[in-house]
């Protein structure tokens, strides 16, 4: 399979993504006859945000393959401050094989993909996170047997995180319903261009603020109700009241008779979800999403990168 970047899940065909997650399950299952495919490659890896699993997964997953993996921080500053975008992705395109990025504005990401001559990997942005959707279709895989069969509802903040889903879900065939407050929703053109998507593949995609349309669910995802660099204290009172009646809680999860709970992390305890459904063993998948975020992230480094 070609790829050039890996930059948006709109941007993926359905038999692309089934790929990589066919090849994440088989890295996953003997990492070892992958050891030497990054042999010599080098990753620079720009974060502008904080992140533990990202960067962690990035890195070991990495040193798995073979390659090595530079971690450059925010000592630069925001990208295009110092530098401008293209001049980073000239500059780092003498050096690296690849280059990972976690950034602010979407822009930036396909700024660094437009002059790179290497190939760039969203490693998540104000729009998409589409390392962590692969890597929840890989879990939601290992699951239930039958993709095509899984109804999978996502309840929060309308964010990077529901977009990436939202999109994967409509191009995989997976019924996705949406479920965010008012005005936290996602944007209206993408969730057209989801829609699209799942006319095409034959799935239900359903967005709503009404928490009892919720539906029989198989498995419920969340995320924080705030995400990194929208924080702002005035408004922390405000989003706590409009969003608790979509906290995901057992009672939650057995109305919709959703079997699994799915959060990419961190986690706000009591926020978004009950420390029981984050801790509940029978339910929660969230360190078997953690792990697979390595193993797809390898799917798509060897994809991009083997010779
Ligand atoms: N929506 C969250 C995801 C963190 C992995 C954020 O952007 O902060």
């Amino acid at each position: 399979m070609s790829l050039q970047n890996f930059l948006a899940d709109d941007q993926l065909t359905k038999a692309q993504i089934l790929s990589l997650i066919d090849l994440a399950k088989s890295i996953k299952a003997t990492p070892k006859d992958y050891s030497q495919t990054l042999a010599g490659k080098s990753v620079a890896m720009i974060f502008e945000k904080p992140s533990l699993r990202t960067h962690v997964s990035f890195d070991m997953g990495i040193n798995k393959l073979g390659g090595h993996a530079l971690y450059l921080g925010q000592q630069n500053g925001k990208l295009g401050e110092r530098e401008r975008i293209s001049d980073y992705a000239n500059n780092l395109s003498c050096y690296a094989d690849a280059i990972v990025a976690r950034v602010f504005e979407n822009q930036a990401i396909e700024g660094l993909a437009e002059h790179a001559s290497v190939p760039v990997i969203n490693a998540l942005c104000d729009v998409y996170h589409p390392c962590q959707a692969l890597a929840d279709f890989l879990t939601l895989s290992e699951v239930y047997d039958d993709l095509s069969k899984v109804k999978l509802a996502y309840v929060g903040d309308g964010n990077n995180v529901s977009n990436s889903l939202m999109f994967m879900a409509a191009i995989l065939g997976v019924d996705f319903t949406l479920l965010c407050p008012e005005g936290h929703g996602p944007d209206m053109a993408l969730l057209e261009k989801a829609q699209g998507f799942a006319k095409a593949s034959g799935s239900q995609l359903t967005f709503t603020s009404n928490v009892s349309e919720l539906g029989e669910q198989n498995a419920i995802y969340t995320d924080t109700w705030v995400s990194m660099g929208d924080e702002d204290p005035s408004k922390k009172a405000d989003i706590l009241k409009k969003f608790t009646p979509y906290q995901v809680n057992h009672e939650m999860m057995e109305k919709a008779g959703a079997n699994v709970v799915m959060h990419c992390q961190p986690a706000h305890l009591e926020e978004e979800i009950t420390t029981a459904l984050f801790d509940d063993k029978e339910k929660s998948v969230v360190f078997q999403e953690a792990e697979n975020r390595m193993w797809a992230q390898a799917a798509v480094l060897v994809t991009l990168l083997a010779d």
